[in-house]
């Protein structure tokens, strides 16, 4: 069976070499290629080289090269197949499963980019030379553009031409154009209509360069009109999941470490049009997980550089709170604010590329300490203020995934929030000093009795009983399966059991693809292994002890939310929190 060949260059295209490899082989940058030991061969001189332009690794001292795909079959023992479903579900793509489903889709989606394809051509073309383009034409004139910007955008007006409607409708059936979202039926007047007439069209690409989406300005401020409007999410365009101009970035990354993430299509363009061609827009939605973490896949800094008015500021703190979740340590994220009534648009435009790039040097802010900062704002003198601002900076540094980011913001925040405090009294002076003494320890990587908390512990305990009494854990299955873990580490190990179990009769340890070390620490910190050793053969016991360590850590992801809620409700006083809160504490006690 063949995997169609667009799936597997859409794998390449939205996953970098570089990125895929470092996973496992420690890269350094030189010229244009990184360089690291041979994951094929012990060596001390590295002869490894990846390169992301020409897509392809290279061993010199055992001859072996091959791109992302041959990669990760070689390193992981894998076939093709299972190579093509480990990449395409890092890539965040659905699995290729040469179901019926998926012959289908594959035929609609063909049929999509093509209509897509022809529509945008059209509309491109007619704005250089339909007469009712003109105002169109002006417009565009007006807000600084030049042809080179229209042609390297594709930007179209759409005068709605019937012709090009017949002619789409003959080639097309309805259910393939209903699909794009071009068009939608009118119920007055009987016929399907376009959606974006009247509209000067930015066409959305997919990473692939594909169009796949549109998003369409009116010409003249109007209090009837939204002044832009989107496709609306199809079978094969999800907002949340695209980012404007970033299938044209991506290739620039090998060059450049910084990516601006704006606000509009016109930030985009303008910014292009001075000279800064790296920057992405979000389309109009709240930053999300999938959108930083395409992003991360190709730059090591995303700036976010929103509107410098209200709105624009809070859609940044949004933005800030979802992505401090996905912050790496290789990884940064910073924002800059404008100053008031610009957009990166009109900045630009007005101040020029040397400007804005200086400026976005000496102005942008670390993602923490724009949080900080924020709601240090807020925060009055008097201890029921300053303890609902502690509240809330650790619940969102308890959101971050990677454990030891989570630990370094925490020890920022709380740093900072001593230097605002330091004559509260001796005893709250006293615990900090505590807490930062341990938070300190951890920054011995491997000092890890000193930082293990009493989850991690938990969590110790529970992968114990899976890798000691497998058998007894295949037959109880659905007492496991959901379970949420915290540390990244024993998350990974758990999934790799659970796959085992699913797939093998038995979990052993030896077979495990996974650190030997991880194993290790789970064996020697494991707080209740006496107590397992001691009842190996009373299985009855032994799910009791298991069922007490599963509530404990669902109550635990409990205490985590209601954390959370608790300082919303405080600032918000709203009904709804109060519920949401009253609903988790009753949960929490009955478990
Ligand atoms: P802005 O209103 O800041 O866009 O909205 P802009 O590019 O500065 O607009 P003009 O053309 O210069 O006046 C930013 C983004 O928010 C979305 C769009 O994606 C837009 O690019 N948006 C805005 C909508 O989806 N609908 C709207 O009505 C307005
Ligand atoms: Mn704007």
């Amino acid at each position: 069976m063949k995997y169609p060949k667009e799936y597997l260059q859409e794998i390449k295209n939205r996953l970098k070499i570089s990125t895929v490899v470092s996973k496992t082989v420690s890269l350094k940058k030189r010229g244009k290629e990184y360089v690291g030991l041979s994951p094929f061969k012990t060596e001390k001189t590295p002869s490894f080289t990846v390169n992301d332009e020409k897509e392809f690794y290279h061993c010199f001292s055992t001859g072996e090269h091959g791109n992302i795909f041959d990669f990760v079959m070689k390193t992981q023992n894998f076939k093709f197949g299972e190579s093509v479903k480990f990449l395409s579900n890092l890539a965040g793509m659905r699995p290729y499963t040469f179901s019926k489903e998926d012959r289908i889709r594959e035929e609609k989606w063909n049929k999509y980019k093509m209509i897509y394809a022809k529509y945008v051509e059209f509309y491109h073309e007619d704005i250089f030379k339909n007469p009712l383009a003109i105002d169109a034409k002006n417009y565009l004139k007006n807000r600084n553009l030049n042809i080179e910007e229209v042609k390297k955008f594709k930007i179209g007006y759409v005068s709605n031409n019937e012709n090009f409607k017949k002619q789409i409708f003959k080639e097309f059936n309805e259910s393939e154009i209903k699909d794009t979202g071009l068009f939608y039926f009118d119920e007055k007047k009987k016929k399907y209509v376009d959606r974006f007439r009247n509209r000067v069209i930015f066409p959305i690409n997919n990473i692939s360069g594909d169009p796949i989406a549109l998003g369409g300005r009116i010409l003249n401020n109007n209090k009837y009109l939204a002044k832009y409007i989107n496709s609306p999410e199809t079978p094969f365009f999800k907002k949340g999941s695209n980012l404007y101009n970033l299938d044209f970035t991506r290739k620039l990354s090998n060059n450049i470490n910084n990516i601006f993430l704006v606000e509009g299509y016109m930030d985009v363009v303008g910014l292009s049009k001075n000279k800064v061609y790296n920057a992405v827009a979000n389309l109009g939605t709240s930053l999300t997980t999938r959108q930083i973490l395409s992003l991360n896949q190709f730059f090591q800094h995303i700036i976010v550089c929103f509107d410098g008015d209200e709105s624009g500021y809070k859609a940044a703190l949004r933005a800030a709170e979802n992505s401090i979740i996905e912050l790496k340590p290789e990884k940064e994220i910073s924002f800059l604010f404008l100053p008031d009534k610009h957009d990166p648009d009109s900045f630009v435009n007005e101040k020029g590329k040397d400007f804005f790039e200086n400026f976005s040097k000496n102005n942008s802010v670390p993602i923490h300490k724009f949080i900080f900062n924020h709601y240090s704002k807020d925060m009055d003198d008097n201890p029921s203020s300053r303890a609902i601002f502690e509240k809330k900076l650790r619940a969102i540094s308890s959101t971050i995934k990677d454990e030891f980011i989570r630990k370094y913001v925490l020890e920022y925040f709380l740093e900072k929030i001593y230097e605002l405090t330091p004559n509260t009294n001796v005893k709250y002076k006293k615990n900090y000093s505590k807490i930062t003494k341990s938070l300190k320890s951890t920054q011995n990587y491997y000092n890890e009795t000193k930082s293990l908390k009493s989850i991690d512990i938990k969590e110790f305990s529970f992968l114990y009983i899976l890798l000691k009494k497998s058998n007894l854990i295949k037959n109880n299955f659905n007492l496991i399966e959901n379970v949420k873990l915290f540390s990244n580490e024993n998350k990974l190990l758990f999934e790799e059991i659970k796959n085992q179990t699913n797939n093998f009769e038995n979990t052993e340890i030896e077979s495990l693809k996974i650190d030997q070390s991880l194993i290790d620490r789970v064996f020697k910190y494991a707080s209740i292994k006496h107590i397992i050793v001691k009842n190996f053969n009373d299985d009855q016991k032994i799910l009791e002890i298991l069922s007490e360590l599963i509530r404990d850590l669902k109550n635990y992801e409990l205490e985590l939310r209601i954390i959370d809620l608790e300082s919303k409700f405080s600032k918000d006083l709203s009904e709804t929190t109060f519920n949401e809160l009253k609903e988790l504490k009753k949960l929490q006690k009955i478990n």
